[in-house]
């Protein structure tokens, strides 16, 4: 990689940074794709994000991606943010604006894509998905908006379902998300399901962790979708492959939400084959 005069900077800013696959996506494809463009990671202390924010715009850094614990805390200092990201209450990308930042969610988008490219749909489908956390949230409104036909949103604790249900529906202006109690799963209607798991249960290093560990809850899907991809294959994922059903991790979700970020700053179109280059690249980190 050529760094010049004419280089442009991105980068991270969350805490902690340190273990972030995103430099892999970026910097890999503006070397594939010739573009003058450089990205790093910035870790940003508890209280200075606003300050992160200013400065980044002050030196014009071309785009920045958000991670934990920033990703509503920094809509406060944007001066634009797309309506995906508006009504999920989350931004995970900034692209450098005329006197400031405009938020977008690629990550949702990300999923969508991830999704598309294992053949996996969301329209007119009943899907389960697990958890009511902010990760969860953003999932079920994008079901919602992309014509799920419900969404039974099955959370340990009743009432948080019922907020995001509550909040999604009203947006979405139909009842699609259905709230319940994760042993209610017995009460779904008796046919198989597309599966989203949105909680952090499971993740490294408490890999055998697992929300609802009952075998016959797993019979009732044909796919599971985990958001995790550290494990590479979490229990979750294990426990459908068991029950005869396809699993999938969350690693395409975070290549695709790169690459759209990365079509945002560039104003460019990222080929299925370079996307996958990528993704060969990300996945060495695990197996
Ligand atoms: P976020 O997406 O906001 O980061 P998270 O903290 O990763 O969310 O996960 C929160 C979700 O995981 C919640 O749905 C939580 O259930 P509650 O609403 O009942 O707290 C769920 N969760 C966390 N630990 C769990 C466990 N041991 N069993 C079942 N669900 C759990």
């Amino acid at each position: 990689m050529i760094i010049d005069g004419k280089t442009r900077t991105c980068g991270l800013i969350g805490n902690p940074v340190e273990h972030t696959l995103s430099p892999v996506i970026h910097n890999t494809l503006a070397e594939r794709l010739g573009h003058h463009m450089v990205y790093v990671p910035f870790l940003v202390e508890e209280g200075r994000l606003a300050d992160a924010v200013k400065g980044a715009d002050a030196l014009n850094l071309l785009g920045l991606n958000v991670t934990v614990p920033y990703k509503s805390e920094v809509i406060a200092s944007l001066r634009d943010i797309d309506t995906l990201a508006k009504n999920i209450g989350a931004v995970n990308t900034l692209v450098k604006t005329e006197g400031g930042y405009k938020g977008y969610n690629t990550d949702m988008e990300g999923l969508y894509r991830a999704m598309d490219s294992e053949g996996i749909r969301i329209e007119g489908e009943d899907i389960i998905l697990l958890g009511a956390g902010g990760a969860a949230r953003a999932v079920a409104y994008l079901c919602a908006s992309k014509g799920a036909q419900k969404v039974y949103l099955l959370n340990r604790t009743l009432e948080k379902a019922q907020t995001v249900a509550g909040e999604v529906n009203r947006t979405i202006g139909r009842d699609v998300i259905v709230p319940m109690t994760l042993g209610d799963y017995t009460k779904l209607p008796d046919r198989k399901f597309l599966a989203i798991q949105g909680t952090s249960v499971g993740l490294s290093p408490k890999v055998e962790d697992v929300v609802i560990a009952d075998q016959a809850f797993y019979q009732k899907i044909h796919t599971g979708f985990d958001l995790i991809y550290s494990p590479w294959e979490t229990r979750f994922m294990r426990l459908v492959k068991e029950n005869g059903g396809a699993a999938y991790n969350g690693l395409k979700m975070l290549l695709y939400q790169g690459i759209i970020a990365y079509e945002l700053w560039n104003d460019v179109q990222v080929s299925e084959e370079d996307a996958m280059i990528v993704y060969e690249k990300m996945k060495a980190h695990f197996i």
